[in-house]
């Protein structure tokens, strides 16, 4: 086709470069179609001349047409439009996938996972909370961290801004670690620094578990760890729980079966019900996982809060098979949307974790590290704890003293008052999936039983009531709106026929 050899270019005045303003007009003419596709145009020089200036203003603007896709050519061969415009693209793309039968892509999912269950819940307008194990983020010591953490910054320039090692920040991993011996007792164990406990236990999943294997898992319990070791094709058997924890003979039963690969138990806080295992108990799962060659993992998420005494050593403290990996987090300690957690694990698979979390996340943010290992040297952390530790006691001594009077009013209430932990487990003698929607309805969040309980089996009586999150006065007025619930569904069932 031969060149143009004149046209009209509408060229817009207005402050920007001529060359800009050329390309504008130049673009308009071909989408207007005064210009058609693979037409010839005439040559900078020629343009410059029609337009009163220089060749290079014109050679600028078509070469930014050039990199937009609407001319082709320049570099001493003559600009044409393009054959296919960038405007026609996507069009001409849909057009030629149909004519050819394309299709339409149905997504093969070959993993599934169920929405978080709980997920966002303050956010929907609750005037009181008991949702459970959530810290007071109102209480935490922002000001003393965020020096911490901006001294952490400081340090970018100086490689911590970098790629970092997989398995954590070695000046946090051995601040933590002297903290985890002093405190939890434990030694001689590599630490995985995750994205929360969670991570931890994803990981372990995807090493450990192969589609089909099963997980001893506490018949209530927390669900996210489930989701993650279901997320690994495991599925889950769940092991009789009594008023002092797993039994050890259901536990016997279950790994008699031969296909359980794991354990999971939350031994010093049993969630939800905030029971702590017995020392013999420990020892009984223990000989029963060691005899069976089936690791444990053990969920140790808020082991400082203990009020009644020390808390027991952990079972990854005296762990002379080899078995437990104990998992943790900073996320009741500090705030869970740091997504600050660990693994403490037998050496036998600390680096098979290492490697596998390197292509997951490749690492945690090292300046949060950071400023956790300078927050522990400089004594807030344990100031932190010690105070937070005061403050949940007495908040759950008020919730207990809140309950009492629904008690004392003729409510069926029954509790055993948690040694620590950030929660109460409460039996309040009626449907508590109804009473958490009578609650719901005031305002109020708590969470049923069945949360927590393993599917397919009957709404339970019992609620987990968080006290950690809400003042004395903030839960008494939560718990008055509570007992309300609680009342009017028992007068509901009583007025059935
Ligand atoms: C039993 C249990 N394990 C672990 C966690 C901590 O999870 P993460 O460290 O992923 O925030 C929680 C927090 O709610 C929990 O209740």
């Amino acid at each position: 086709m031969a060149a143009v050899l004149d046209f009209h270019l509408s060229i817009p005045r207005d402050g920007r470069p001529s060359y800009l303003r050329i390309a504008d007009g130049l673009r308009q003419a071909i989408q207007s179609g005064r210009l058609e596709p693979s037409e010839r145009l005439p040559s900078c020089r020629r343009l410059a001349v029609m337009l009163g200036v220089h060749r290079h203003t014109v050679t600028a603007a078509a070469d930014e047409l050039v990199a937009e896709g609407w001319l082709k050519g320049g570099e001493r061969r003559a600009h044409r439009v393009a054959a296919v415009l960038p405007s026609e693209f996507f069009n001409a793309r849909v057009g030629h996938t149909a004519s050819r039968g394309a299709k339409t892509l149905r997504w093969r999912l070959v993993r599934e996972a169920g929405a978080p269950k709980g997920a966002a819940s303050a956010a929907r307008g609750h005037r009181y909370t008991f949702a459970g194990g959530v810290p007071d983020l109102r209480l935490f010591p922002y000001d003393e961290f965020r020096t911490c953490l901006a001294q952490a910054l400081r340090r970018a320039p100086r490689g911590l801004g970098g790629y970092g090692d997989p398995a954590g920040h070695p000046e946090f991993i051995q601040r933590l670690s002297l903290y985890l011996r002093r405190v939890r007792v434990l030694t001689g164990r590599r630490i995985l620094v995750t994205h929360g406990s969670q991570e931890g236990m994803f990981l372990v999943a995807q090493l450990l578990l192969r589609p089909g294997d099963k997980v001893a898992v506490e018949e209530l319990g927390f669900p996210p760890a489930w989701d993650a070791f279901r997320a690994a094709g495991a599925e889950l058997a769940p092991v009789r729980l009594d008023a002092s924890g797993m039994v050890p003979e259901a536990l016997e039963v279950a790994l008699s079966k031969g296909s359980v690969r794991l354990i999971y138990l939350t031994s010093h806080h049993q969630y939800p019900t905030t029971v702590t295992l017995p020392i013999e108990r420990r020892q009984r799962i223990y000989e029963l996982a060691s005899r069976s060659a089936v690791p444990i993992i053990e969920d140790d998420y808020d082991h400082e809060f203990h009020f009644r005494s020390h808390p027991i050593a952990p079972l990854a403290s005296n762990d002379p098979s080899e078995l437990v990996i104990y998992a943790s987090t900073l996320s009741k300690i500090m705030f869970p949307s740091m997504r600050l957690g660990f693994l403490a694990v037998p050496e036998a698979i600390y680096h098979p974790l290492v490697n596998l979390r390197a292509i997951i996340t490749r690492q945690n943010n090292t300046f949060l590290q950071d400023a956790v290992a300078r927050w522990i040297d400089s004594g807030g952390f344990e100031r932190h704890l010690r105070r937070m530790r005061r403050v949940y006691q007495e908040r759950r001594d008020a919730l207990v003293d809140a309950l009492s009077v629904g008690r004392r009013a003729g409510l069926a209430l029954d509790w055993s008052v948690p040694d620590g932990g950030m929660a109460l487990w409460l039996d309040c003698g009626v449907n508590s999936d109804a009473v958490t929607r009578e609650a719901a309805a005031r305002k109020v969040l708590v969470n049923p039983e069945s949360h927590y309980r393993f599917a397919g089996t009957r709404p339970g009586t019992h609620l987990r009531l968080g006290y950690a999150s809400q003042t004395p006065p903030e839960l008494r007025a939560g718990a008055d709106i509570l007992l309300e619930a609680i009342a009017s569904v028992r007068a509901a069932r009583a007025t059935r026929p």
